[in-house]
């Protein structure tokens, strides 16, 4: 074991973490200033719950390539990637140039352009499932849309979901609690669990309208689904005649047609959003035509969509942009790879010092947990202590790594080798210095 100050015996978690929170006060007066600011027009200074972290969040000045730069001049190499939206980082001039010229056709045009058909085209021959899509302004009307629409195509008004997953504001059954969730019928399931899951399945297959899962928990964990557990929703959605979403999110980033081409499994409907709009506002929904082709406004009887800025000229070229010249299908196989390495490294470097932490994930999308325990859906990742995920925070921060609260680290296009190693290098000083507490 490395000589660390941790073998000091009054240095515990929560010595170690107020001395962290001290530090990092000291370090950003300007933030904490803008953060005092905030408060007085907004509750607690915020716009969104994740973005808080005591003291106060860092005010973000600029981005370049995949840095950051806070008010206080503090640079970081970016592995928050905006919960994964930011995957071509803060400066792709395929992006830039896309956004200047939808900028120079006028940008509030009030009827459809050329650009959602080739945006929707793009998609539908990317991801399986797509027979038809739809856009939204994010992923959480996404998942509105793609549910109401199963309720009302189903005539059934049951939603299986799992416990601890995060579908969007108000679809959140996880940290934030559920009390500002939409009133559908819920039943909650667990993540991975085969039995359980089929016999909910069983229990409630005459009211079951949808079943919404994320095939890997993102803000739940990054804990992957098993194959065979997805394999069995799908049969079970078969039998039942229930509609199997996938909310690929985040996860469409994990590999050229998401996660359902990974897995060779195609639900029956999927929701994106985040990186898809090229770091603009975005969401989509989509699959089966049998569903799809309700929206269609020449039939009688029509399902209803409307969104002011579901087809916006910028989020729509810049998605074409981003989806046809920048993440490829080759680019996405290569983050990926890229990810998976990057996740090796860092577990190689908790065995090397035998700690009970671990880092799960998939391709490009990771996350810290201080326990060694297996975690097989988002609603374990709660017994880990939350001082030693906001001491991981404050401590990546301090040596220049941003990463996002929940100690998710997430890779983005103009990441390299000197990003991984410089990462891997602050990961190792992390758990030497700290290693004993966690
Ligand atoms: C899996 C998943 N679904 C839906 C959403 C909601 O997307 P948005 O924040 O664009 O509303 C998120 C956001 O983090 C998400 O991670």
């Amino acid at each position: 074991m490395p000589d660390t100050q941790v073998e000091r015996t009054n240095f515990d978690l929560t010595a170690a973490l107020e001395d962290a929170e001290a530090r990092f006060a000291e370090a950003n007066p300007t933030s904490a200033g803008l953060y005092e600011q905030a408060c007085r027009a907004m509750p607690g200074g915020n716009t969104r719950t994740v973005l808080y972290y005591p003291p106060f969040p860092v005010s973000l000045a600029r981005g370049d390539g995949c840095y950051v730069e806070d008010a206080d001049g503090h640079r970081y190499a970016d592995f928050v990637v905006e919960q994964t939206a930011g995957i071509y980082g803060h400066s792709e001039p395929a992006i830039q140039r896309a956004i200047s010229s939808a900028l120079a056709q006028g940008i509030t045009l009030g009827g459809p352009t050329p650009r959602e058909g080739r945006l929707a085209e793009i998609m539908c021959e990317r991801f399986p499932s797509l027979d038809m899509v739809r856009f939204t302004n994010s992923g959480t009307e996404a998942n509105l849309m793609a549910l109401s629409a199963a309720r009302a195509f189903t005539g059934r008004t049951g939603i299986l979901a799992f416990e601890g997953s995060y579908h969007g504001s108000v679809l959140s059954f996880g940290a934030y609690g559920n009390r500002m969730n939409v009133p559908f019928e819920w039943v909650m399931g667990r993540y991975n669990d085969m039995e359980g899951t089929r016999e909910l399945i069983e229990e409630h297959r005459d009211s079951l309208a949808a079943i919404i899962i994320e095939p890997m928990t993102g803000s739940g964990g990054c804990i992957p689904a098993e194959r065979e557990f997805l394999q069995m929703l799908r049969d079970a959605a078969d039998e039942h005649g229930i509609l199997l979403q996938f909310d690929e999110v985040m996860t469409s980033r994990l590999g050229p047609g998401g996660l359902q081409k990974e897995h060779g499994i195609t639900p029956d409907m999927t929701s994106f959003g985040k990186y898809i709009g090229g770091g603009l506002t975005f969401g989509a929904f989509g699959g089966k035509a049998e569903v799809m082709s309700r929206f269609d406004p020449r039939e009688a009887g029509h399902f209803g969509h409307a969104g002011t800025f579901n087809n916006n000229v910028l989020t729509m070229q810049a998605a074409i942009a981003g989806m046809s010249e920048v993440f490829t299908e080759q680019a996405a196989v290569e983050i990926n790879a890229e990810g998976d390495l990057l996740r090796q490294r860092l577990n190689g470097a908790i065995e090397a010092r035998n700690l009970p932490v671990q880092v799960t994930g998939c391709g490009s999308m990771m996350m810290f947990h201080p326990t060694a325990d297996e975690l097989t859906g988002p609603a374990d990742t709660d017994a880990a202590p939350k001082e030693a995920r906001a001491l991981f925070h404050l401590e990546m921060m301090a040596r220049a790594h941003y990463v996002s609260r929940r100690g998710m680290m997430v890779l983005s296009l103009p990441m390299g080798p000197d990003e991984f190693d410089g990462l891997t290098a602050a990961f190792e000083d992390i758990l030497d210095t700290y290693g004993a507490l966690f």
